[in-house]
């Protein structure tokens, strides 16, 4: 049977980590901008297929994410959206699967697995913790040097504008921190907004994904490794297409 989406009652293994559903604000954030949330949301009575929040195309078929939409902002409907809880365009807020598994794996502590198949394009989870500011997100990193380091700086290029999110899930996060860097990974990493501007960090399978294999992302984002600065941490992804080092967290 496929993997569903499930409410997250995911716990973590470990008594050091509290368990987030979604993002919590850190260090460096102001409140009220994280807390701000869209005024508005669409008027679909049955279907959002084209409509103010796909903006002119859907963003999800049968649940499953479309290539094209992999690079273009994507907003889901909201709460102010007059279309039904169980709109097209509302997959991140149903939930992550219902098959994930934590295990641990040789030379990189515990790795992310699923206990049934994950089509293509389908929403895993989310890559959730601690949002922090890019000086507290320098600063974590600097300090993880010499350990396992969680935190995740991504940059959206939309229109003239960079924005970029740093998300720590070390202290406070959700299962998605278990997920590995792979130089030839199976899931890509994207930004999708939902009540509002600060983005949350979405695990979509690039493949379809068997039972027991790991669940692994780029940790440059997609970013081709030979442009990318490399950490001095050996990646032991085993793939024939390893650089060698994971890869660095610039910023
Ligand atoms: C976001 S955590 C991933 C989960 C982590 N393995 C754990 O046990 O909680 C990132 C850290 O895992 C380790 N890691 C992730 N991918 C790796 C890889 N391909 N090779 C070696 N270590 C890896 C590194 O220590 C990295 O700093
Ligand atoms: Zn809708
Ligand atoms: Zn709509
Ligand atoms: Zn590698």
């Amino acid at each position: 049977m496929e993997a569903t989406a499930c409410a997250d009652e995911y716990e973590h293994i470990t008594l050091d980590v509290m368990y987030v559903v979604h993002n919590i604000p850190g260090p460096g954030i102001n409140l009220e901008e994280f807390e701000s949330e869209y005024s508005l949301g669409c008027s679909c009575t049955i279907r959002c297929f084209d409509c103010s929040c796909t903006r002119g195309s859907p963003n999800y078929i049968d649940g499953r994410i479309l290539d094209e939409k992999l690079s273009v902002p994507i907003i889901e409907c909201n709460s102010h959206c007059t279309c039904r809880e169980n709109c097209d365009n509302r997959v991140v807020q149903n939930g992550p699967l219902n098959s994930l598994i934590v295990s641990e794996i040789d030379g990189k502590g515990h790795g992310l697995f699923t206990s049934k198949p994950i089509k293509k394009g389908q929403f895993i989870c989310e890559y959730a913790g601690e949002v922090v500011s890019m000086e507290e997100a320098r600063r974590r990193i600097e300090t993880n040097k010499n350990t396992m380091n969680y935190v995740l700086v991504v940059s959206e290029h939309i229109g003239n504008q960079v924005i970029v999110t740093c998300i720590d899930p070390k202290y406070f996060g959700n299962i998605g921190r278990y997920a590995n860097h792979s130089c030839e990974p199976n899931v890509n990493l994207v930004p999708i907004r939902i009540e509002g501007p600060v983005p949350r960090l979405c695990l979509f399978a690039s493949r379809d994904i068997e039972i027991d294999e790991e669940i692994t992302f780029n940790y440059a984002g997609g970013v081709p490794n030979f442009v990318h600065k490399l950490s001095h941490t050996p990646c032991l992804c085993n793939s024939n297409k390893c650089c060698g080092y994971l890869p660095h967290n610039t910023i």
